[in-house]
């Protein structure tokens, strides 16, 4: 009878306390696994500790379980030798007239515990090896030290797309650099050893120029696009204006068709890489450009000597990252960032000084995001309710402030993070000339070849401005066709 199997199987396993122990925790462990997993797949919890608790503490025991039950029964035998599963005892077994279909049984049932075994591991470990690769486990299960890039991440256009498919490359040994990288960042929150801010650029797991290519090909971009900006003026009626650019996008080259405008850094036909002396590569000294074959070398005039030409510091190849350092992570300046709850509505530009008011305050040194949300509010109040008594009084005018209100405290919590000492500012964003930053890195007049020619920093080259900060502006009603 089966029954007796079973029976044998209890004794095979009980001959070690190693094996009991695996046995007690394979049978604790088997149910929960399946009803979390299951629980897990359909996304009924959204709490990214429970990934965690069922892949990287459970799984393990389990697996662990299993070994603790092999080494336990093959390795410590007891004094007692069972017999089971060896070549004697199918001998035996198959020798005997009428113990064949006994015996099929017996196999039949072995086979099925190993297989579901081997499926309750498949299952935790490639269920497992997602959650790992899910956007909760890298932005949310660290959370304080995630939370910057994952707030940016959630307002930015990459929202729907995964933290690994920036993050992590396609080749295996990426992921071998991934999952070695994960470790030592789990370990660095776990003894708090972790730099506040996570510096830029980023050293380990930096997106490479593949990964963006998979989505987007500048080969295939062509000809300029328009972009508008909308700002608000720190005046008593938050004046709106706009400033829009035509931006030569280019194209990287493709089928005959050459490269030109900004996407030319990034062709086939040629390379440029360049000589940095400090870690956020912004202490330009030396560009190197390939093209058809020739090499030309720009240097960085220096106030003192004509060109420095010294081979100190490190060479980068450009790539996309050198100006899309923030596609994903965008850390606004606070003006922006109200600018765009502005536009959006939740400040009402309808509030006298609105901007100017709440730019004062959230620009202030806060102690922390708790003291700055009360000092917001507070703030505001008070000034409106000192020197605007009647407008407040005015029907809706309160519900309005209140949502102004909102949107000023929204405004700081999504760009400046105390527990990771990120503030205005922190992050660069390389894609314009903020500061003489971004382009003007390499678009200055301090580079010159030894031919005497100089990169260039013409407007032109890059956008054509249309219109700057202008109130009503006369192309965007032309485009808008209501002149
Ligand atoms: C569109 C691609 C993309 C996606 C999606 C993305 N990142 Fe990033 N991430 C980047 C780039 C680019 C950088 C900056 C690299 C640099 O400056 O060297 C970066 C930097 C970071 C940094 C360093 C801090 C900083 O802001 O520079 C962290 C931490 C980070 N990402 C975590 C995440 C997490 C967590 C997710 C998912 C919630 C995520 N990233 C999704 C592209 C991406
Ligand atoms: C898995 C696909 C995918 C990958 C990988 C990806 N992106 Fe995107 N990207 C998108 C999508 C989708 C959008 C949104 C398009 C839209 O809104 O028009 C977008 C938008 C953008 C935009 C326009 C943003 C804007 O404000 O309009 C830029 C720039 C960009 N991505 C750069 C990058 C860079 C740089 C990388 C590599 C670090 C990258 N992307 C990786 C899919 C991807
Ligand atoms: C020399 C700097 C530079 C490099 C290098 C560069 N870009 Fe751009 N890219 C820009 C600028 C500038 C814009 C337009 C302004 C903006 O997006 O704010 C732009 C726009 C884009 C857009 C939006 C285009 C659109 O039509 O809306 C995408 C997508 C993009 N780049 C992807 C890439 C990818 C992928 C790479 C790498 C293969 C790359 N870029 C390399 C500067 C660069
Ligand atoms: C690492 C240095 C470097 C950075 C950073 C850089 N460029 Fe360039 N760029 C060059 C070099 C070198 C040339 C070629 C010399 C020239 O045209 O004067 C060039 C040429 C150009 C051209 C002319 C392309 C053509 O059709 O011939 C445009 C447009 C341009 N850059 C835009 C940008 C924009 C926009 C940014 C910032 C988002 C930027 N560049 C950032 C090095 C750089
Ligand atoms: C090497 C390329 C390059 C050159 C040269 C250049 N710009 Fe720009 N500029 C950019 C890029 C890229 C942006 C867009 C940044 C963005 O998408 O926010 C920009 C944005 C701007 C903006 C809009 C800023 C804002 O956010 O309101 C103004 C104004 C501007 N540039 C003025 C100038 C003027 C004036 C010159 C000439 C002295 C100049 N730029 C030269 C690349 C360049």
């Amino acid at each position: 009878m089966s029954a007796n199997f079973i029976k044998a199987i209890i004794n095979w396993i009980s001959r070690s306390k190693l094996s009991v122990l695996g046995g007690i925790i394979l049978s604790v462990l088997t149910p929960v696994l399946l009803v979390s997993i299951f629980f897990d797949i359909q996304g009924n919890v959204q709490n990214p500790y429970f990934g965690f608790l069922i892949y990287l503490i459970l799984g393990p025991l389990f697996i662990l379980g299993i070994i603790f039950l092999l080494i336990g029964s093959f390795v410590s035998r007891g004094k007692e030798d069972i017999g089971l599963f060896t070549f004697e005892y199918l001998e035996e077994q198959f020798n005997r007239p009428g113990r064949y279909s006994r015996i099929r049984r017996h196999l039949l049932l072995t086979v099925s515990i190993t297989l579901f075994t081997l499926f309750l591991v498949g299952l935790v470990s490639y269920t497992g090896f997602h959650y790992t690769e899910s956007t909760a486990f890298c932005g949310q299960f660290c959370h304080q030290v995630m939370e910057p890039a994952y707030s940016t991440y959630k307002n930015s256009p990459h929202s729907q797309i995964s933290c690994v498919e920036c993050h992590i490359g396609k080749s295996s040994q990426w992921l071998v650099r991934a999952k070695f990288s994960g470790a030592k960042q789990l370990l660095a929150v776990m003894t708090d050893s972790y730099p506040r801010p996570i510096p830029q650029p980023v050293t380990t797991l930096r997106p490479e120029r593949e990964t963006c290519e998979q989505c987007h090909r500048p080969a295939m971009f062509h000809g300029d696009k328009l972009y508008i900006k909308n700002r608000f003026l720190p005046d008593e009626s938050n004046t709106h204006v706009q400033t829009a650019l035509l931006m030569r996008v280019g194209s990287g080259g493709y089928k005959g068709m050459k490269a030109h405008g900004i996407h030319w850094h990034v062709s086939e036909d040629h390379q440029i890489s360049y000589r940095h002396t400090d870690e956020k590569q912004e202490k330009i000294t030396q560009i190197l450009l390939h093209n058809d074959g020739k090499e030309i070398i720009f240097n960085k005039k220096d106030a003192n000597s004509p060109l420095s030409k010294s081979k100190q510091g490190q060479v980068r190849k450009m790539d996309c990252m050198d100006c899309h350092n923030r596609p994903t992570h965008v850390f606004k300046s606070p003006d922006q960032a109200l600018d765009e709850k502005m536009v959006t509505g939740v400040i009402s530009p309808s509030i006298p000084f609105i901007k100017k008011k709440s730019l004062e305050v959230i620009t202030q040194k806060h102690a922390s995001s708790e003291i700055a949300m009360l000092t917001i509010s507070r703030t505001l109040k008070e000034w409106y309710s000192e020197n605007y008594p009647d407008f407040i009084q005015q029907q809706g005018n309160k519900a309005l402030l209140d949502s102004a209100i909102q949107g000023a405290q929204e405004a700081y919590t999504e760009n400046v993070f105390h527990d990771m000492n990120v503030t205005w500012g922190t992050y660069k964003d390389f894609i314009g000339h903020q500061d003489g930053t971004g382009c003007f890195r390499c678009h200055n007049e301090d580079f010159e070849s030894d031919t005497g020619q100089i990169i260039t920093n013409e407007c032109d080259t890059c956008h054509i401005i249309l219109a700057e900060n202008e109130p009503a502006s006369h192309v965007l009603r032309l485009l808008k066709n209501t002149q």
